[in-house]
């Protein structure tokens, strides 16, 4: 079986080939260049593209990786609003991706950023380093006892939930569905959440009914003063709107993991470029948000569990199986 492996970084070539070696139906080959309509004709010759959370995998891209004769899309991750599976349907294109590989990474990342954007790090360190050892501007808040709002506890926000209780907070929680293996979580309404948490950290997918959930009437919904922490997708925030509530003081901090412009810089390094407009420069020259490019899978634990799985799914698609894994 051939997989063509799209936006390939030196960290995904060593971690892929560490294993693939226990694989000898499977044969890769990688490309640097991201899955987009332009890229997908490369696949000729393929049984499958294997890619990552900037691909664009949209109805012109499947309807090249159609014509090419793909059957397989394997998404090295655990979203896929990038996919138009309605389209893949309609080919018979089976799309198979890595639901969970290390919640405790994201969920680490998360409190990371919580705690960063809280203690101002990203400006202690920058001060120190100036030989500038005062405290202006670095005061934080104890996170001991105070609320935090998960909202969504599947794996990753189960995965927070607990470090959040393991840090002595009330943890409450909004999600569809509840969660039974949290029994120290007081599930409550959305708005509940908004109202109560000192701490919201978003852990839900991106889809129809979850984009811009935090807009300006949710915004205007939460505690003055609440820190909010999105590792989860950059579409789940409306970002002007979180804008807006910063210049208000809503916020005492922001820390964003992922965030809506976030596509193109993705795991690329554009320090060379000169940004035309980017609310996301906008968003970085507030004091109090604290941004990273989506890293917060970025552990080695958590590399080496995608390459197993996504590697497990191809086999699953060449001995024809049915798989947990798909994305129906
Ligand atoms: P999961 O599927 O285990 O959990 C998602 C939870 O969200 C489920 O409990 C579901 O019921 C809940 N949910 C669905 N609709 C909701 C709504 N409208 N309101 C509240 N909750 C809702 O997913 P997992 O593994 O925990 O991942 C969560 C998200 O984290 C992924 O969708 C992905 O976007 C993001 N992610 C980010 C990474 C990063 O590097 N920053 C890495 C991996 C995932």
């Amino acid at each position: 079986m051939k997989i063509l492996f799209y936006d390939t970084k030196a960290y995904d070539k060593e971690s892929f080939e560490k294993q693939v070696a226990a694989f000898p139906e499977i044969e890769l080959d990688f490309l640097e260049s991201d899955l987009e309509p332009h890229t997908a004709r490369l696949a000729k010759g393929y049984d499958a593209v294997c890619a990552f959370v900037s691909s664009d995998i949209g109805t012109e891209t499947i309807e090249v990786l159609n014509q090419a004769g793909i059957k397989l899309i394997l998404l090295r991750c655990a979203g896929f609003n990038n996919v138009d599976i309605t389209k893949c349907r309609e080919y018979g294109i089976r799309v198979l991706r890595v639901p969970g590989y290390s919640p405790e990474a994201v969920a680490e990342h998360a409190m990371a950023l919580a705690l960063a954007a809280n203690r101002h790090l990203h400006k202690a360190y920058v001060k120190v380093r100036e030989n500038d050892f005062s405290l202006n501007g670095l005061m934080g808040f104890n996170f001991y006892q105070k609320v935090a709002g998960i909202v969504g506890t599947g794996k990753i926000g189960a995965a927070m939930a607990r470090i959040c209780h393991g840090f002595g907070m009330k943890v409450i929680a909004y999600d569809v569905y509840q969660n039974p293996d949290l029994d120290f979580v007081e599930y409550v309404s959305f708005d509940e959440l908004l109202a109560k948490s000192d701490l919201i950290s978003l852990h839900c997918p991106l889809m129809d009914n979850t984009y811009h959930l935090i807009n300006r009437e949710t915004i205007a919904k939460m505690k003055d003063g609440v820190i909010l922490v999105n590792t989860s997708r950059g579409g789940l925030v409306k970002t002007d709107d979180l804008i807006e509530g910063i210049r208000a003081r809503k916020f005492f901090a922001v820390g964003l993991d992922v965030y809506e412009e976030e596509t193109k810089n993705v795991f690329e390094d554009r320090s060379a470029e000169i940004m035309e407009h980017s609310t996301t420069a906008r968003l970085l020259s507030f004091p109090n948000v604290m941004i990273t490019s989506h890293q917060g899978f970025f552990t080695e634990e958590a590399l080496a569990a995608i390459s197993q799985t996504t590697l497990e799914n191809a086999m699953t698609f060449l001995r024809g199986e049915e798989s947990g894994n798909e994305v129906k």
